[in-house]
């Protein structure tokens, strides 16, 4: 039997546990309770039959076992349908077998060397001190410009789209206008502009325009990412064009979306904890463990969508072929059964197993460069500033994807 969305019907499966909560709302005001509601299922319903409301039925993978069993046993669990549930199809998406976020091994092993090898290369190394430069200027600017800041649009937009472009050898001119799209692909939902979820497929139809458009001009000698995909090595295969294109568009869309909330949720976490702010000043050698608290704390990602292959069982769960699985880290990142006291937001948090990067083949192979951004700003901003207060309501994005900031204004206090 199917339903209407194709995907197969769950009259067989266990009740909602919440039957009135609809983990897919992309509504902010009804998101922020969801921390709340995990933690009241976790420990009875580590992974629980989700059923139709706004979006198709899923199964919820809410703790951290599961969510790992999952993310690495990608033979049952398959990307290939989509990433997201507004992309989620029974069929797979246009682009599996060319794009890595939505491909499978062993396909996938072959774009992931050409998409991981860029990483591999010393690229991160060498991109380090461009990076801090620029965010130091970026910094400097807003301490010379005093008053209030909206921190999204002076520095957490602008960093991670500056990266992404350096990586794959874009025009600087270009940066402002990839960054106005990399802001819209995963809106959804209804907003006051209409819906947000066909501004949202624009934006990635133009970007994706942006980058075959980007390979064609580009003559012998260029040395961008987009035609270093395209070209191979000895090393690697060459991507075909379609191939090389999607790829640029995974990574500058994974590379931009995801540090950019992650950058204002840090600003948040430190807005919301001051004491947190001046700790860090008085220790900066806590920064890159206060950076990947920050990841885990508030996990920018809110789920990852995955198909089940085969019948199996998760958590005690019976899961059949052709389920949609939905794994929610944010969630898995506050199991209390691997976090001690996880809704807590500490800078000195040891060992830190946070999920924030994934696991499995899909890992972010980013990390590195998500770290350096990550890195540089806190390290910048505690060196320039001595405080930060909040100057006014900050607005969560319209997602059901993500988890960030499209404003928030900020005070800082310069240091003497
Ligand atoms: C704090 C920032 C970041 C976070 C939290 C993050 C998180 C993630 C997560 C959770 C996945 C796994 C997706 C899945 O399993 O379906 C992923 C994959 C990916 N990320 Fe990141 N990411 C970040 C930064 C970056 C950066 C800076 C880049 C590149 C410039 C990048 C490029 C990618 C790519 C290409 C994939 C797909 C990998 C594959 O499917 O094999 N990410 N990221």
């Amino acid at each position: 039997m199917t339903t209407t969305d194709g995907f197969p019907s769950r009259v067989l499966h266990p009740s909602d546990p919440i039957p009135d909560i609809d983990l897919a709302d992309p509504d902010p005001a009804r998101a922020g309770a969801l921390d709340q509601v995990f933690t009241d299922l976790r420990p009875t319903h580590p992974v629980f039959w989700h059923r139709a409301k706004s979006r198709p039925g899923f199964w919820a993978v809410i703790g951290y076992a599961a969510t790992m069993q999952v993310y690495r046993d990608s033979g049952t669990f398959s990307a290939r349908h989509g990433m997201t549930i507004d992309s989620l199809r029974p069929d797979q998406d246009p682009a599996s077998g060319m794009m890595v976020e939505v491909t499978d091994p062993p396909e996938h092993r072959r774009l992931r060397r050409s998409v991981g090898a860029f990483f591999a290369d010393g690229v991160v190394t060498d991109l380090t001190p461009v990076v801090d430069a620029y965010v130091r200027r970026l910094l400097v600017e807003v301490r010379e410009r005093g008053g209030t800041v909206d921190f999204v649009e002076a520095v957490a937009a602008k960093v991670p789209t500056h990266a992404a472009g350096l990586l794959l050898g874009l025009p600087l001119e270009d940066l402002d206008w990839i960054t106005a799209r990399t802001a819209q692909v995963f809106l959804s939902g209804s907003g006051t502009r209409g819906d947000l979820r066909e501004a949202a497929e624009q934006a990635n139809g133009e970007l994706l325009s942006y980058f075959a458009k980007q390979l064609r001009k580009r003559g012998a000698g260029d040395d961008s990412l987009v035609r270093r995909l395209a070209a191979g090595t000895a090393n690697r295969e060459a991507l075909s064009t379609g191939e090389a294109v999607l790829n640029a568009l995974n990574l500058a869309i994974g590379g931009t979306t995801t540090t950019r909330s992650v950058l204002t949720n840090l600003m948040e976490a430190l807005l919301r904890f001051p004491e947190t702010f001046q700790a860090l000043r008085d220790e900066p050698s806590a920064v890159p463990s206060a950076v990947e608290e920050a990841v885990r704390w508030a996990n920018p990602v809110r789920h990852l969508a995955r198909v089940a292959t085969r019948d199996t069982e998760l958590a005690g769960m019976d899961i059949r072929a052709g389920d949609p699985v939905l794994v929610w880290p944010r969630s898995a990142n506050r199991d209390e059964s691997v976090f001690a006291e996880p809704h807590r937001f500490d800078i000195h948090r040891r060992p830190n197993a946070h999920i924030g990067f994934a696991a499995g083949p899909h890992s972010c192979p980013g990390t590195g460069l998500a770290r350096v951004q990550l890195r540089a700003v806190l390290g910048h901003m505690l060196d320039l500033f001595s405080a930060a207060e909040p100057a006014g309501p900050g607005e969560l994005m319209q997602s059901n994807f993500l988890h960030g900031y499209t404003r928030l204004p900020v005070r800082f206090t310069p240091a003497s």
